[in-house]
C-alpha cells in the first residue's frame, strides 16, 4: 500500500494548476442517464471517484470512454440494460446515489443500495427519496435496497427541502428535467457544482431557472440531447493549494483559480494575515509575515465556509499565534484529523461540533493516517510546515480526490515523495 512522505522544506514558490472539480464531475457524468445521445466532459479530473463513476454507469450500459489522458470523458447511454446498483459499489462510493434520479426519469424505475454511513457522518439519503417521491416516485426498501419505480413517469411539483443538501438538489434538478410540467425546488443548494450542474442540462436542453439561488424551478422537457461540458474548475483542490503557501511560506498561483468561487475562504485567509490576489491566470496567494495570526470558522453551506476546507484551514491554525474555534456544522463526525495532528504536536480541543485549536510554534513530522480524503491532505499540509518527516498512509483516500499532489506540490519546492510498498 502507498505511502506519502512530507518533510518542511521551507517555503514554496511557482504554479500550481487545479484541476476539473470532482464533486461536480460525479453529478455531471450520471447526466448521461438522461439522453440517448452522447455527453462529451472535459476537465475531467483523473481520480479513482471518477474511474469508480465510469464503472457503474458501464454497468448500466452506458459506453464511456477517455481520451486526453483521462481529461476528457465521452458518455453515450443508447440503451439502458440493468437498472441495479449494487451494494459492493455504493457502500464504497455514496455518490452512486446519484444515478437514482436519472434512472426515474428515463426508465421510470432504478433499484440502488441504500449508501449506510461512512467515516464523517452518518450520512442518510432520506431527502433524496423525499424529494424523488414528491416527483411522483414510489419507493420501497427491501434488503438494503431502495426499489423506486415512477409508475406514470415523474411528474412536477413543489419540494421545499428542510434543509440545504448538495445532493438531494442535484439528484432532483436531474429528474424534474424529463418531468412532466413545473417543479420547483425551495431551499436549493447553491454550490457552484450544482450550478454547474445546470448549466451542462440547459445545453442539453433543459429548462431551468434560479440555479445557484436556493428557488430553482425547472419545466420539463420530452428529451434531452447530447452536449460538450467543462467540468467546473475545483474551488477544494484550489483551497487546499491555497493553504500550502500559507502554512509553508512563499507565493503561488493557482492556476485556474476563481475567487468568487471560494470568497467566504479567501476572506478567512487575508484575516489570518495571508495575501490572496487575482492575477491574469488565476489566484495568487503569499504569505512572507511570519506565523499567521488566530481566526474562527463555522462550516455552512455555501456561499459559507465548506466543510470540504476544514480539515486543512485547521492544519493551518495548528500554528497560528491565538486560539481558533472551528465549528463544524454540516457534519457530525468530521474531526477526525484532529487526533492526527495532535501526533504532530497540535493542541486541539474537541467539543461535539467545536474545536478548540491553540497555536503552537512549529509542528513536528510524525507517522499519520487519516480515514477520508480532505482529513489525508490536512495531514500532508501540515507536514509541509513541521519539523522532520510526516508519512502518511492510506493514501487511497487522497487519490480519490486529488490528482498528483505530490508532483503538484513539489514543483514549488516541497519535499514530497510517494513510496510503494510491496509488502
Ligand atoms: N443529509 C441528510 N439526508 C439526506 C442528505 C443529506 O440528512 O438525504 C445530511 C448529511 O448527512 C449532511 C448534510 O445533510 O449532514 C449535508 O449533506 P449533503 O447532502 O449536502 O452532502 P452530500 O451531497 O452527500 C456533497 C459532497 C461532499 C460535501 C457535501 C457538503 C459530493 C459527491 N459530495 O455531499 O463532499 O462535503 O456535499 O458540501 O458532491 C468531499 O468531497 O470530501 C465530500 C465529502
Amino acid at each position: 500500500m502507498d505511502s506519502i512522505i512530507v518533510k518542511g522544506n521551507g517555503p514554496l514558490n511557482g504554479q500550481i494548476p487545479i484541476a476539473g472539480a470532482k464533486n461536480a464531475c460525479l453529478t455531471l457524468m450520471p447526466v448521461t442517464l438522461l439522453t440517448e445521445e452522447p455527453v462529451v466532459l472535459t476537465n475531467v479530473p483523473r481520480l479513482t471517484d471518477i474511474t469508480t463513476m465510469s464503472d457503474l454507469l458501464r454497468s448500466f450500459g452506458a459506453e464511456v470512454t477517455a481520451a486526453l489522458d483521462g481529461q476528457e470523458l465521452t458518455l453515450h447511454s443508447g440503451a439502458i440494460t440493468n437498472h441495479t446498483a449494487e451494494y459492493e459499489i455504493v457502500r464504497k462510493f455514496r455518490a452512486s446515489f446519484f444515478v437514482l434520479g436519472p434512472m426515474l426519469a428515463r426508465e421510470g424505475q432504478a433499484v440502488v443500495s441504500l449508501p449506510g454511513g461512512c467515516a464523517i457522518g452518518a450520512r442518510p439519503v432520506d431527502l433524496h427519496l423525499k424529494g424523488l417521491e414528491a416527483l411522483g416516485a414510489v419507493m420501497e426498501l427491501r434488503d438494503g435496497y431502495v426499489h423506486a419505480t415512477a409508475p406514470g413517469g415523474l411528474h412536477g411539483g413543489t419540494h421545499e427541502f428542510p434543509f440545504v443538501s448538495v445532493g438531494a438538489t442535484e439528484n432532483l434538478l436531474m429528474a424534474a428535467t424529463l418531468a412532466k410540467g413545473t417543479t420547483v425546488l425551495k431551499n436549493a443548494a447553491r454550490e457552484p457544482e450544482v450550478v454547474d450542474l445546470a448549466k451542462c442540462l440547459s445545453a442539453m436542453g433543459a429548462q431551468i431557472d434560479g440555479a445557484g439561488t436556493s428557488t430553482i424551478t425547472i419545466q420539463g422537457v420530452a428529451r434531452l440531447h447530447g452536449t460538450t461540458h467543462p467540468v467546473v474548475v475545483d474551488r477544494i483542490e484550489l483551497g487546499t493549494y491555497m493553504l500550502a503557501p500559507a502554512i509553508a511560506g512563499g507565493s503561488v498561483e493557482l492556476l485556474g483559480g476563481r475567487l468568487d468561487l471560494v470568497r467566504a475562504f479567501a476572506e478567512k485567509l487575508q484575516v489570518a494575515g495571508i495575501s490572496v490576489a487575482e492575477t491574469h491566470n488565476g489566484l495568487l496567494v503569499s504569505q512572507n509575515n511570519g506565523r499567521v495570526r488566530a481566526v474562527d470558522v463555522k462550516t455552512e453551506p455555501h456561499p459559507g465556509f465548506p466543510t470540504d476546507l476544514q480539515a486543512q484551514m485547521m492544519a493551518l491554525l495548528c500554528t497560528a499565534d491565538g486560539v481558533s474555534v472551528l465549528e463544524e456544522t454540516i457534519f457530525e463526525n468530521r474531526f477526525m484529523h484532529a487526533p492526527e495532528l495532535a501526533r504532530m504536536g497540535a493542541d486541539i480541543e474537541v467539543h461535539g461540533g467545536h474545536a478548540t485549536v491553540t497555536g503552537v510554534e512549529k509542528l513536528r513530522g510524525a507517522p499519520v493516517m487519516a480515514t477520508d480524503l480532505r482529513a489525508s491532505v490536512s495531514l500532508i499540509l501540515a507536514g509541509l510546515a513541521a519539523e522532520g518527516e510526516t508519512v502518511l498512509s492510506r493514501v487511497y483516500h487522497l487519490d480519490r480526490g486529488y490528482e498528483r499532489v505530490e508532483e503538484k506540490l513539489s514543483a514549488c519546492g516541497a519535499s514530497i515523495q510517494r513510496v510503494t510498498d510491496d509488502g
